[in-house]
């Protein structure tokens, strides 16, 4: 028998139907709610609601369980392929390896930026906020697409899909150059993706940047980790925005302003600039905690908390040992480290952020490792944009490919004035 959940109000009572999930998780189904009760439901910030049913990435957040397509993320960490994984999110099963070569085939031929694209860096202002750039020129990338708006067919989804990942960390690293007045370094189709991306950051025309294959693979590592995360702030945005039958180059680029904020993916770079203060002497880590649980102070601890995880972030627990192979590799040290590794101690054993379950999130340990790979603060956050990329392309392919899709658009429960009257300009 079909289950159900009984609501009564005034008397009245009403049998609507629950909806589980693969691992079991129940949802109340409220979509014929308002009709049959004329009542609404009420979850600012949307804590308890399920916006779509989606097969993309799993997680448990009490358990601290991170699966896409079914797949544990620790599994990701033996040979890591972002790009593999990018294939893996969008196309719901992992890549044969001729799928594989034709996928990775055409980022390489995808990696350059138009020349008239490229012009457009110039327009913005040399100290203008890389997440600002990016998501422009993603949205200004579809006017050089010869039909940007129809992609129905697979191939032609396949193609553009490739194309976007490719020039997003062309954008990324042509932002950085520009920011630096550095000259643009083209791609070079002979790189892999990341080893590409690191060239196109940090060579200069007479001097070739040296890869290290393990800075590669802690890249890719780093990329797949950010690759999706369910329906966070910026994945509801490109749905929201897509909902509407936006185009998809418009869809992402409101997905990276979602990301640039400090309570999402601009969390990276807030952790290291609290780290900064405390190293600079403006806080004692003992000091920084007490103001984060101090309710009178806006102040939050940077990298710590997540709505869904109340356990450790699976994603934190691995960046924290790629942070360690980095450091011992470029047998470098960081002063941020120790600080950081101080302050989980710390919140780790501090009532405050026992009962309330707050453990490090994703963003507690990148930066770091960022810092390291010479990545400057003001890109951490285009770098999660990077490796969110494919995720953000994943969800918004579910909901256009799904048949019967409504538009976004949430309720509201009116709290302003009843009625008013106007009032003419001269005798207000
Ligand atoms: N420092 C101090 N207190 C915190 C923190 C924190 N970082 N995070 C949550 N709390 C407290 C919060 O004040 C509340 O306390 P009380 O119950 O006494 O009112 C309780 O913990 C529950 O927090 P919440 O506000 O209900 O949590 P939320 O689900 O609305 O917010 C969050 C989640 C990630 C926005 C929040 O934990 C936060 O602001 N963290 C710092 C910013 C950060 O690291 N963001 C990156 C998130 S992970 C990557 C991503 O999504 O991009």
């Amino acid at each position: 028998m079909a289950e159900t959940a009984t609501l009564t109000i005034d008397g009245k009572s009403w049998e609507l139907p629950i909806i589980r999930g693969t691992a079991g998780e129940p949802a109340i189904d409220v979509t014929k709610l308002r009709d049959l009760t004329g009542h609404l439901t009420y979850d600012p910030g949307y804590g308890n609601t399920v916006s779509c049913t989606s097969a993309i990435t799993y997680i448990d957040g009490d358990a601290g369980i991170l699966r896409y397509r079914g797949i544990p993320i620790e599994q990701f960490s033996q040979r890591p392929n972002f790009v593999e994984t990018a294939w893996l999110l969008i196309f719901g099963r992992l890549p044969k390896p001729h799928e594989l070569a034709a996928f990775s085939a055409k980022l390489t031929a995808n990696a350059h930026l138009h020349e008239g694209l490229k012009h457009h860096f110039e327009g913005f202002p040399i100290d203008a906020p890389p997440m600002a750039i990016l998501s422009a020129m993603i949205n200004a990338k579809g006017c050089f697409e010869d039909d940007f708006t129809h992609l129905e067919a697979e191939e032609a989804f396949e193609e553009t899909a490739a194309s976007l990942i490719s020039k997003v960390r062309t954008i990324a690293a042509y932002a950085y150059r520009r920011s630096r007045g550095l000259p643009f370094i083209y791609p070079d189709p002979r790189l892999r993706y990341c080893a590409n991306f690191l060239h196109m950051m940090f060579s200069m025309p007479y001097d070739q940047h040296l890869l290290d294959p393990d800075i590669e693979d802690a890249l890719n590592l780093i990329f797949i980790l950010h690759a999706d995360h369910e329906q966070n702030c910026s994945t509801s945005t490109v749905r929201m925005v897509g909902s509407a039958k936006a185009n998809l180059f418009a869809s992402l680029a409101a997905g990276v302003c979602a990301l640039w904020g400090p309570l999402h993916g601009g969390a990276n770079a807030a952790v290291i600039e609290m780290l900064e203060g405390i190293h600079q002497g403006g806080l004692t880590p003992e000091q920084c905690i007490a103001k984060a649980k101090d309710k009178t102070d806006p102040f939050r601890l940077m990298g710590f908390g997540h709505r869904v995880y109340k356990n450790y972030d699976p994603r934190a627990k691995m960046l924290k040992q790629v942070a360690d192979k980095v450091f011992s590799k470029l047998r470098r040290s960081d002063p941020l480290l120790d600080i950081a590794r101080g302050l989980e101690e710390l919140a780790l054993k501090d009532p405050y952020f026992i009962d309330r379950k707050l453990y490090p999130n994703v963003d507690f340990y990148s930066g770091l490792i960022f810092r390291a790979i010479g990545i400057p603060t003001n890109m951490f956050t285009v770098m999660f944009a990077i490796g969110r990329l494919p995720g953000w392309i994943a969800q918004w392919k579910e909901q256009h490919d799904q048949v019967g899709g409504r538009i976004a658009r949430p309720r509201q429960i009116y709290t302003g004035p009843e009625l008013a009257t106007y009032v003419p300009i001269e005798r207000r």
